[in-house]
């Protein structure tokens, strides 16, 4: 199918409506390398499946995946050791409270942490990465997502050695972890390869094309290449309605119904599936989304680009439900 161009017009106008959002949050102040970033940014950009790309806005900047990665260490572990292996150390249950909460844990005393998009399953999760040490982990890592996006990624030192200094409440979260037993691996290097997951940077035009393919159940309809299962891509996005945008995921659900997975650094990742009752013309056949605004909400998800998505799902009818 050929290029569309009214697309392109009207997520622009869309971004210019939205920018103004941004004044309902601020840059995530507690890991400070994110703090002091312009929080009037936003940018989209959306890949159709036979590889268009929309960009409109602040695209050409580049971010930290911050809680983005869980979605992709999970797949990659998934990949790696098969889904119930996986599945039998983290749950897919949401938890309603924050993403870096102890208290789930505390009072509940579960036999495996609650999922892995919340901090303590994420780093179970990072922990589980194939490797002796963190340094192999994160290759395994690099290696799997440079695949997916088909070129290489770089972390952000500076936000790396941000997080590393004041990550207080993520080493206490590591320690309650190695004290159930969850943890094989020492507190410090859990934290280290959960940190540089964090750190790794990409564009939002690279978040929508891991979207498409998560959309696309593991295959990439662009290069005909498959990348993980559609078991392993369905838990994902069940993981992402339920707890990817964390305890505003039933808002989210209920007002964009896009599959998704948001970081603190105010990216989002969207993974819009075929619709073939779809209401309207566009995206009709799926669709991967990137977003970026880096002023957060108190749930940690991006401000303005949660609203532009609430507009550009409903006027394109994207919701899964
Ligand atoms: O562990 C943290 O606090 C950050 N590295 C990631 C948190 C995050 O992105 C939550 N997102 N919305």
């Amino acid at each position: 199918m050929k290029e569309n161009p009214h697309i392109q017009e009207q997520l622009e106008a869309w971004v210019k409506e939205n920018k103004g959002h941004a004044v309902l949050g601020t840059t995530a102040q507690y890991i400070p390398a994110l703090g002091k970033v312009d929080p009037s940014l936003l940018g989209i950009c959306m890949v159709d499946e036979d590889g268009h790309y929309y960009c409109a806005g602040d695209t050409d900047k580049e971010f930290t995946l911050q809680s983005i990665s869980k979605a992709l260490t999970f797949i990659a572990v998934s990949c790696h050791y098969g889904l119930d292996f996986v599945l039998e150390r983290v749950d897919v249950e949401p938890t309603g409270e924050a993403f870096n909460s102890i208290i789930p844990f505390e009072i509940h005393r579960p036999n495996k942490p609650f999922n892995p998009f919340i901090n303590a399953g994420a780093i179970t999760i990072s922990a589980l990465l194939p490797g002796p040490t963190s340094q192999k982990k994160y290759e395994f890592l690099l290696e799997f997502l440079e695949k997916l996006v088909g070129h290489a990624l770089e972390l952000d030192k500076e936000v790396y050695d941000s997080e590393w200094k004041t990550s207080h409440r993520n080493r206490a979260l590591a320690y309650y972890l190695k004290e159930a037993k969850f943890l094989d691996i020492e507190v410090e290097e859990a934290l280290d390869i959960y940190i540089r997951q964090c750190s790794i940077k990409m564009s939002v035009k690279d978040l929508a094309l891991i979207g498409l393919i998560i959309a696309y159940d593991g295959f990439n309809p662009i290069t005909k290449e498959t990348h993980f299962s559609a078991e392993i891509a369905q838990v994902a996005k069940v993981l992402m309605v339920t707890c990817g945008m964390y305890n505003s995921s039933g808002n989210f659900a209920a007002h964009v119904g896009i599959p998704a997975k948001s970081g603190v650094s105010g990216g989002i990742m969207g993974a819009v599936p075929p619709k073939l009752h779809s209401q309207t013309y566009e995206f009709k056949a799926g669709a991967g989304i990137g977003v970026y605004g880096p002023a957060i909400d108190v749930q940690g998800n991006s401000a303005a680009g949660t609203m532009m998505l609430r507009q550009i799902s409903k006027e394109w009818d994207l919701s899964i439900f």
